[in-house]
């Protein structure tokens, strides 16, 4: 395993395991193979409703706390009643009685332990600079080692470091060949914030693996001159673009695979072949639309002036709906 080291000294292992959407029945099984093929990072959320089982199984299997690098997240949605409260569905609910303390507090409780190595923003709402300020006094107290944000972009960052102590330890966002990322992984690397990458392989929401990752011509060639397999070549592009992964399979011969990583490298041209694929969009995780954490001068970002940045699920909006999906 390689590890990366954190902007306060944190070691973490470069390369997690992903749990979200592994389906019930497979769990505890893919998490017990996972660990003993050599995965000592877990990443999960409160939202992913899995933190619970993840502690049940490593406490059955014997597993030590202190032998895992846990990640958690906390979104928005647990601070309100009925989940969601994005878009139009924000109509329907009202606001829960759940501190931003308490919902910290629950994923220690589901996670049942007294530490969690990196806490996460699930991502940027109007309520992030208070769920950071929490997540920042749990981190004085000693009881989270890192902390961190997920699916920030630029301004989301500028104005966090402009208002709050601890700058991120992690930003986990959407990197995959399609969506690659390179200037901006850079610009979060400068300024010592670790970048993970989430969302490598799937499409939104589905279980179902992109093809057009796995099948490029040019990834397949690559691969085959390796002797290793288009995932690996991924993987291997992001490991050495010093990006923390974390890819999420439940089957056995692919939990293997992607462990499997550590032991051959790819030339800079091999790299550029990755990173042709990239169309520069985002293709899952896009979230040009949550501005509403941000004051005017951040929401005058260059970034937010270009309608393509959007995607075509909030472009094909009628103008009118636009405004209620900016949050
Ligand atoms: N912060 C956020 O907002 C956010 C959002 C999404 C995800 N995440 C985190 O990132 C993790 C990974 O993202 P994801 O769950 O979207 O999944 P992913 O890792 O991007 O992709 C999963 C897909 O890749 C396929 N795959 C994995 N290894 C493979 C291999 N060796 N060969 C062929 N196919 C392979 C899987 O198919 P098979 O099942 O056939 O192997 C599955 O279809 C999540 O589990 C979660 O922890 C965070």
């Amino acid at each position: 395993m390689e590890y990366v080291k954190l902007n306060n000294g944190i070691e973490m292992p470069q390369l997690g395991f992903g749990t979200y959407l592994i389906p019930d029945e497979n769990f505890e099984d893919a998490l017990i193979k996972a660990y003993d093929m050599g995965y000592r990072q877990f990443d999960t959320a409160w939202k992913y409703n899995n933190e619970a089982r993840i502690a049940e199984i490593f406490k059955k299997h014997g597993i030590k706390r202190d032998s895992v690098f846990i990640t958690t997240k906390l979104s928005e949605d647990s601070l309100y009643r009925g989940g969601y409260r994005t878009g139009i569905r924000s109509v329907l609910n009202r606001r829960n009685n759940v501190s931003i303390e308490q919902a910290v507090q629950q994923s220690f409780d589901n996670l049942n332990t007294d530490y969690i190595d990196l806490f996460l923003i699930h991502a940027p709402c109007k309520e992030s600079i208070e769920i950071y300020k929490v997540l920042e006094k749990f981190y004085k107290q000693g009881r989270i080692r890192a902390i961190g944000v997920s699916n920030f972009l630029q301004p989301h960052i500028e104005y966090l470091c402009e208002v709050c102590k601890v700058v991120p330890a992690v930003n986990q966002i959407e990197i995959s060949p399609l969506n690659a990322q390179i200037q901006y992984t850079e610009w979060l690397q400068k300024r010592g914030i670790a970048v993970e990458a989430m969302s490598t392989f799937s499409r939104f929401h589905s279980v179902e693996p992109r093809l057009e990752i796995i099948e490029n011509p040019g990834i397949v060639e690559v691969a085959k001159a390796h002797n290793k397999s288009s995932v690996q070549v991924v993987l291997r592009w992001l490991l050495q673009r010093g990006i923390i992964c974390i890819p999420k399979t439940w089957y056995e011969p692919h939990i293997k695979e992607n462990i499997s990583i550590f032991d051959f490298e790819l030339s800079a041209e091999e790299m550029n072949t990755v990173a042709s694929l990239d169309k520069g969009k985002f293709l899952n995780y896009n979230n040009f639309n949550r501005q509403r954490m941000l004051p005017k001068k951040y929401r005058n970002w260059e970034g937010f002036k270009n309608p393509d940045n959007y995607g075509d699920e909030f472009n094909a909006l009628p103008w009118w709906k636009k405004p209620f999906y900016i949050y």
